[in-house]
Formats: structure tokens, C-alpha cells, sequence
């Protein structure tokens, strides 16, 4: 943890990143953990060694046999959670991937709200090569991939790359081989010259309103939050910094806040 900035490593690198319960228990707690504090911006989710994450845990799935199938459902409903988890945490999350993202990998990254990939970093989601489906991941996969490129990629299992992956939405930025954490640092660099509490708020608008649903109570709800901004010490301070020609001044406001 550094300032307002959290970096989270998946830290099982000659599985490459593999998931298994356990893994998914220690990012539970600790995104658990992000969450209470309330003091991190941006957390940067990324992987050690050789892969970003080479999906589940083949063998987790291998011995699904010695449980019961309601056992079973409960473990992977805890990788569900997980990604639901990270796709709603009230801060920036941001993937830098490297080098392989398979199967469940995909998932973590499409869950983030930006998803940064290496140039010679591969894509695949072989699950239907091994006779089971990408399940948990799919609702977050979607909310990036068109449904007709995920059929395209998910019925073969096909291998693409990084120049694929951002052309299909998939991830957001592409980094030459070795400059991914600069790009990384640059992307929250730029960030930082917003509102922190307005691209929280602005979050939050994202995730009530992704189905395109509109209702008298949307309307009254980004009415609301509007009003709420318009009001609070980042709104009144960005606001006035525009009409006195000046950068508004957040780091201030957080520290008298605090
Ligand atoms: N589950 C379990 N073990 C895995 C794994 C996975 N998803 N991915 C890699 N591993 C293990 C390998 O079995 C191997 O274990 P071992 O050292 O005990 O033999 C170790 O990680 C190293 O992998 P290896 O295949 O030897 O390395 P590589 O550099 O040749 O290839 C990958 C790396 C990631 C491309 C390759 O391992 C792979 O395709 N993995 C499976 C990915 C997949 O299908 N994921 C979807 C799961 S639903």
C-alpha cells in the first residue's frame, strides 16, 4: 500500500496464478479489507511470475468428484462473489496483465474498471476445451465483449492477443513488453487530476444504471447524486477553480477532510 494506492499480486507463480479456494479466500479478505478502510484510491490488481493468472485450478476442478455437487456450487458461488466483489469496490480497480490471461483470469480483468495488457500477453477461454464453460466470468466478460465475439472466442477456445483483446474491448490499453507498470502509473496519474469523490460518485451512478434501464426513479436517483455533488467540498472547489482559471486543488480538501 503506498498513499491512496493499493497493488494486489496473485502470488502462486509456478501454478501461474492458478486459482483454488484458497487464493480466492485471501482476495475476499483483503478486498474486504480496501473497502473498510476507505483510504485507497486505486487498487492495482496484477501477477507474479510468469502469468497475470492462468485461470481456475485445473486440479480444483479434478477433484470436484470427492465433494458433493452442492459443495462444489458453493466454492465456485465464492469466485462469483469475488468478481462481483471487485466489479463494485468503491475504488478505481485497474488489471495489468502480463503474459497469459485464461480462463477465470478473464474474469478478474474484465471485472476491473480498466484492464491494462502487455503487447505479447496471450488470451483464451479454453474452459470449453476441457469440457466445462467460462460460467462465473461471463456477466463481467459481457459487459465489455460483444455477445457474438464472446460465441466467436468461447465456443473454440481459440488463442488471441493482446492487439485482439483491445480491439474487442477486452482490455483498455496496451503496453509495450516491460513498460506496463508506467502505463499503469500514467493511467492513475491522469486520474488523479479528477475528483476523487466524483469519480467515486460517478462509479456508483455507473453500476445503478449499466442495465439501461430508465425509470422515474433513475431519473430521481442521478438527479440526486448531482445535487450531492454539486454541494460537497470537491464539487464547490472544482466548480469555483474553473471560473478563477486555476487546477483544482483535491489533495487539499482530502487532507482537511481527514
Ligand atoms: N490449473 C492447474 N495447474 C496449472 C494451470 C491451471 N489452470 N495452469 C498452469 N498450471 C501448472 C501446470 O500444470 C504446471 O504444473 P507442474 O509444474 O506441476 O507440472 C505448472 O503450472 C507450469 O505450467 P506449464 O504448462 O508447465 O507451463 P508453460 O509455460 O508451458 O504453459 C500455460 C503455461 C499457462 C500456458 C499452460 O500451463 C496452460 O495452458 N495452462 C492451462 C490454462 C487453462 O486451460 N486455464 C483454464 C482453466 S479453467
Amino acid at each position: 500500500m503506498e498513499g491512496n494506492r493499493a497493488d494486489i499480486s496473485l502470488n502462486r507463480p509456478r501454478k501461474h496464478n492458478a486459482l483454488n479456494p484458497g487464493m480466492i479466500e485471501d482476495l475476499h479478505a483483503v478486498l474486504n479489507l480496501i473497502a473498510e478502510t476507505g483510504e485507497i484510491q486505486f487498487l492495482v490488481l496484477k501477477g507474479e511470475g510468469k502469468s497475470f493468472c492462468a485461470g481456475a485450478d485445473i486440479n480444483w476442478f479434478v477433484a470436484a468428484g470427492e465433494k458433493a455437487k452442492t459443495d462444489n456450487w458453493q466454492e465456485y458461488l465464492r469466485m462469483a462473489e469475488l468478481l462481483k466483489v471487485i466489479h463494485q469496490l468503491p475504488v478505481v480497480t485497474i488489471a495489468a496483465a502480463h503474459q497469459n490471461v485464461l480462463g477465470g483470469g478473464n474474469g478478474l480483468l474484465a471485472a476491473c474498471d480498466f484492464a491494462v495488457a502487455e503487447r505479447s500477453t496471450a488470451f483464451a477461454f479454453g474452459e470449453i476445451k476441457l469440457g466445462i464453460v467460462p460460467a462465473t466470468i461471463i456477466p463481467y466478460v459481457a459487459k465489455r465483449v460483444t455477445i457474438q465475439n464472446m460465441k466467436k472466442l468461447m465456443y473454440s477456445g481459440e488463442r488471441f492477443w493482446a492487439k485482439d483483446a483491445k480491439e474487442i474491448g477486452l482490455i483498455d490499453f496496451m503496453a509495450d513488453d516491460g513498460k506496463l507498470g508506467k502505463v499503469v502509473d500514467s493511467l492513475i496519474d491522469g486520474l488523479k487530476l479528477s475528483s476523487p469523490k466524483a469519480i467515486q460518485a460517478c462509479k456508483q451512478l455507473l453500476l445503478k444504471t449499466e442495465t439501461g434501464e430508465v425509470s422515474v426513479e433513475t431519473s430521481e436517483y442521478t438527479a440526486g447524486v448531482l445535487a450531492e455533488l454539486v454541494h460537497s467540498e470537491e464539487g464547490k472547489e472544482g466548480l469555483r477553480a474553473f471560473l478563477d482559471k486555476r487546477t483544482p486543488d483535491w489533495q487539499k480538501l482530502n487532507v482537511a477532510q481527514n
